[in-house]
C-alpha cells in the first residue's frame, strides 16, 4: 500500500486510546494521525488531521459518538467512522449506522478484526472517491464486519436428494473437510444442518453442540458475529458447524416470520446472508422434502448438489426434482448430479445411463458400505481416516470439481427468469 491509512481515535478514557494506539503500531500500513477525548475536540480536529478512518468511542462526555460521528463526516463526507461500544448496545448501533458509521466492533476490538474493519473502512473510502461505491454499500451491517479486506463472500454449496438415505449428509459433511484440505487452514467453511427436524450433522461428525440453530433463528432479524460465535462448533479440522434444532418440534421457530410471496424461509435466509460474507464456504445439509427451507437455500445457492443413488426410485425421484426446477426457471447449470453409491460389479443401473437421462454427472461416488458405515456409526467423518480410500478419494475429487466449478465465470441468470422463479414457488408451497 503506497499510502498509509490515516486513523484517528475518539475516546474519552486515555487508557482505551493508548491501547487503540498500541494495536495499530502493529500494522504497517496504518499510521495514528490523531486522537481525541471527546466529540466536540474530534469535529474541530478532524479537518485538520484529515484522516481515512475514525475509531469512535459510542459513549462520549458531552456529544455522544452518535452525533459526534454525524458531524464528523459533515465535515469531511470522505471519512469512515468505525464505532466501538460494550456489548448490548444494539439500539444505539443501529442509530449509529444511520448516522453514517460504517462499522462497529465490541470493545476491546481483538487485533485482527480491527485491522480488518480499518482496512475494509479504507477500501470503502477509495470506492468513495472513485464514485464506485453504490447506495446499498452505504449501510454496512454488522454482519460484513467479520468479513475480511479482499476477500470474495461464500460459495454456498446446498446438498440435497429428494429421498432420504442417498448419501446427503455424508456429502455434506465430508465435502465442508474435502474443501479445508483442498484450500487449507485458512479456508473459511462453514457447514450448516438445514435438515431443521432430523438433522444429523451433529451425529455424524460427533459433536455435542450447547446451542443450535434455534437459538439463532429468533435473531434472524439482528444477527451479529458475537452470537454466531456462541454457536457455531469448531470441528478439529477447522470448519464451522451450526447443528440443526436437537429435537424436531424445536425446528418449529423457523416458521413464524413466515408469509413471503416467493416462499421461502425469511430466517433461514436471513442466517445465510449473515453467514455468506464470513466464509469462502457455506454447506448446506438439507432435508428432502421441497419445503421452504429448501427454497431458501436454492435461492441462494452458487451450486445444488442433487445426490442419487443408482436405483430407479431415487432416480426418478432426482428427475422429477430437475423437472420442478426447470418449469420454475431455476438455472439448471447451478445443479450438479452426484451419483452416490456406484458399484461396477452389482447390477444397479450403469451412471451413465443415469447421466443420459437427466445430465452429466460433476462425479461418481464409489459404494463403499464399509468405509461409509465406520464413519457414521463412529461419527467420524470419512476425511478423517479414510481419504486414501476411493470414497475419499472421490469426495476430494468432488471437491476439486466444486471449487473449479462455483468459480469458473458464468453467464448471468436472466432477471426475467428469477421473478418467474420466485412466483412459481410461492404457488408451490
Ligand atoms: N458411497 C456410499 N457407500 C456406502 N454407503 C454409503 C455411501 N454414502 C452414504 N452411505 C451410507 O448411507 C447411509 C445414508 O447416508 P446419509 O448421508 O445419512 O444420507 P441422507 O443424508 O441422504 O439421508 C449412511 O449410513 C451412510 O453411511
Ligand atoms: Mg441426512
Amino acid at each position: 500500500m503506497a499510502d498509509r491509512i490515516r486513523v484517528m481515535i475518539v475516546d474519552d478514557v486515555m487508557e482505551t486510546r493508548e491501547q487503540l494506539r498500541k494495536l495499530l503500531s502493529f500494522d504497517p500500513d496504518v499510521e495514528v494521525v490523531a486522537m481525541a477525548a471527546t466529540g466536540e475536540e474530534a469535529i474541530e480536529i478532524v479537518k485538520r488531521a484529515y484522516p481515512d478512518v475514525i475509531l469512535m468511542d459510542i459513549n462520549l462526555p458531552g456529544i455522544d459518538g452518535i452525533a459526534a460521528t454525524a458531524k464528523v463526516i459533515e465535515a469531511v463526507p470522505t471519512v469512515q467512522v468505525i464505532m466501538l461500544s460494550v456489548q448490548g448496545e444494539s439500539d444505539y448501533l443501529r442509530r449509529a449506522m444511520m448516522a453514517g458509521a460504517r462499522d462497529y466492533l465490541t470493545k476491546p476490538p481483538g487485533a485482527d478484526e480491527l485491522m480488518d474493519a480499518i482496512h475494509r473502512a479504507y477500501v470503502l473510502k477509495q470506492k468513495m472517491g472513485t464514485g464506485s461505491l453504490g447506495v446499498s454499500a452505504v449501510a454496512t451491517t454488522a454482519g460484513a464486519s467479520a468479513k475480511p479486506t479482499g476477500r470474495a463472500e461464500a460459495k454456498i454449496v446446498t446438498v440435497y436428494s429428494p429421498k432420504g438415505g442417498t448419501g446427503c449428509t455424508t456429502v455434506a459433511v465430508n465435502l465442508s473437510m474435502a474443501l479445508q484440505n483442498l484450500l487449507g487452514p485458512e479456508a473459511r467453511i462453514c457447514l450448516i444442518d438445514g435438515n431443521l427436524q432430523f438433522g444429523d450433522v451433529s451425529i455424524f461428525m460427533k459433536l455435542q453442540p450447547a446451542r443450535t440453530l434455534a437459538d439463532l433463528a429468533p435473531h434472524a432479524s439482528d444477527l451479529d458475529p458475537e452470537l454466531l460465535n456462541t454457536i457455531v462448533v469448531t470441528y478439529a479440522s477447522g470448519v464451522k458447524v451450526l447443528c440443526a434444532p436437537a429435537s424436531p418440534e424445536e425446528a418449529e421457530v423457523f416458521d413464524e416470520a413466515d408469509g413471503e410471496e416467493h416462499g421461502s424461509n425469511n430466517r433461514f435466509r436471513a442466517i445465510l446472508e449473515f453467514v455468506r460474507p464470513q466464509f469462502d464456504y457455506v454447506l448446506v445439509d438439507t432435508a428432502h422434502q421441497v419445503d421452504d427451507i429448501l427454497l431458501a437455500a436454492l435461492d441462494m445457492s452458487d451450486l445444488l448438489l442433487l445426490i442419487t443413488r443408482p436405483v430407479i426410485p431415487e432416480i426418478r425421484g432426482a428427475r422429477m426434482f430437475l423437472d420442478l426446477c426447470g418449469k420454475l426457471h431455476y438455472d439448471l447449470s447451478r445443479v450438479g448430479l452426484v451419483v452416490n453409491g456406484v458399484d461396477n460389479k452389482r447390477m444397479g443401473i450403469q451412471p451413465e445411463a443415469i447421466e443420459r437421462a437427466m445430465m452429466p454427472a460433476i462425479a461418481h461416488l464409489p459404494m463403499d458400505e464399509r468405509t461409509a458405515l465406520r464413519s457414521a456409526n463412529l461419527g467420524e467423518p470419512i476425511m478423517v481416516k479414510g481419504a486414501r480410500t476411493p470414497l475419499g478419494q472421490a469426495l476430494t475429487g468432488l471437491a476439486e470439481k466444486i471449487h473449479e466449478r462455483v468459480h469458473a465465470p458464468v453467464a448471468e441468470e436472466p432477471a426475467a427468469h428469477e421473478s418467474q422463479r420466485r412466483a412459481g414457488l410461492g404457488r408451490l408451497l
